[in-house]
């Protein structure tokens, strides 16, 4: 038989790293916007924009057309930010065929509508096999060949085995899992918290405050995980602690930079306009607080990141308001 195609649609930082990875295992292709950035990854091996200095594996082939991207593809992999995650799926819809399992790197939440990334993908490529890879994944981390671990969720354990392989590699482990809303929400509301803990960086509130942060936060990404449908042990596991603790840790996480940015006194506007990547922290945080109040889900860090994101108050206000936190606890859970 012929060899698996992958496609991945988006070449930011991780789009062009999990294909990088695929090109190892199976026949790749990766649609970029930009004639430049296809160029280069065709010619040079590389995407200087979004992984400045590093090798992408030389088979990997990449076009600026969406039909020639989707022409073959048995599994489409999509790594465009939550923002344009529907209006990317509408355009795919009449070129790819029947069946063909998609799956998700994005680690938002869709504005207006609440949505996971697999929800909208049911809504826009009804009958398609939906899930997602995520984890503790620093982009470039993994690209240099650093050993990491990811998750391959989905629904149908069968359909979850046979991608796993497809993004596998000795230093590459993927697990796979079929609690798809719990693995799938950890990316979103960890980048929440990361935009706390890097406010916590950049004001120097020290460790032990920082791990009040992260702990605590991975108490209110669970309590809501599991009001909206996950399984309380995936928070644990790799796609929600883990991915947790990276972008809180990681210089490198857009999210945290974000915290660190606000804590020097930018505004969102700023902040924004200064990258050029997208951090999904900063229009998640509003959907978090919406989700928490639909379910009545008490999400105390969340909500000081929310109003930092709005300007209602500056990284120290919300930094004094987690202060109740500490002064508040009685009980842990
Ligand atoms: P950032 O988007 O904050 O860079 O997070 C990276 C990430 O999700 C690592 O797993």
């Amino acid at each position: 038989s012929r060899p698996m195609r992958v496609t991945v649609l988006g070449a930011g930082s991780w789009g062009t790293t999990v294909a990088s990875l695929a090109a190892r295992n199976a026949d790749t292709l990766i649609w970029a916007r930009r004639a430049s950035t296809v160029e280069q990854i065709n010619r040079e091996h590389r995407n200087e924009d979004y992984l400045k200095g590093l090798a992408l594996h030389r088979k990997l082939r990449a076009t600026t057309s969406l039909e020639e991207a989707l022409r073959d593809c048995d599994v489409l992999v999509m790594g465009v930010p939550s923002h344009s995650f529907r209006a990317t799926l509408k355009q795919v819809a009449p070129l790819v065929r029947p069946w063909v399992p998609v799956i998700s790197l994005a680690k938002g939440l869709e504005q207006g509508t609440q949505r996971r990334m697999t929800e909208i993908i049911h809504e826009e490529l009804p009958g398609h096999p939906a899930g997602l890879l995520a984890g503790p994944n620093i982009a470039r981390e993994v690209l240099q060949g650093m050993a990491a671990a990811a998750v391959v969720a989905m629904p149908d354990e069968t359909i979850a085995r046979a991608l796993q392989p497809l993004f596998s590699s000795s230093v590459f482990r993927v697990y796979i899992n079929t609690d798809v809303i719990g693995s799938e929400l950890g990316g979103p509301l960890k980048n929440v918290i990361a935009i706390s803990a890097g406010m916590g960086q950049g004001l120097g509130v020290g460790e032990n405050t920082r791990a009040m942060v992260i702990t605590r936060g991975l108490a209110e990404i669970t309590r809501l995980g599991v009001a909206l449908g996950g399984r309380a042990e995936t928070f644990s596991g790799l796609t929600g602690l883990g991915d947790l603790l990276t972008t809180c840790m990681s210089p490198l996480s857009r999210n945290r930079q974000v915290g660190e940015q606000y804590a020097a006194g930018k505004t969102t506007a700023e902040i924004v306009a200064s990258m050029n990547m997208v951090a999904e922290g900063i229009k998640t945080s509003s959907v978090v607080m919406e989700l928490a109040g639909t379910y009545g889900v008490d999400m105390p860090i969340a909500r000081e990141v929310a109003a930092v994101v709005k300007g209602e108050h500056g990284a120290v206000q919300a930094f004094r308001g987690l202060r109740r936190l500490a002064a508040g606890a009685e009980q842990e859970s």
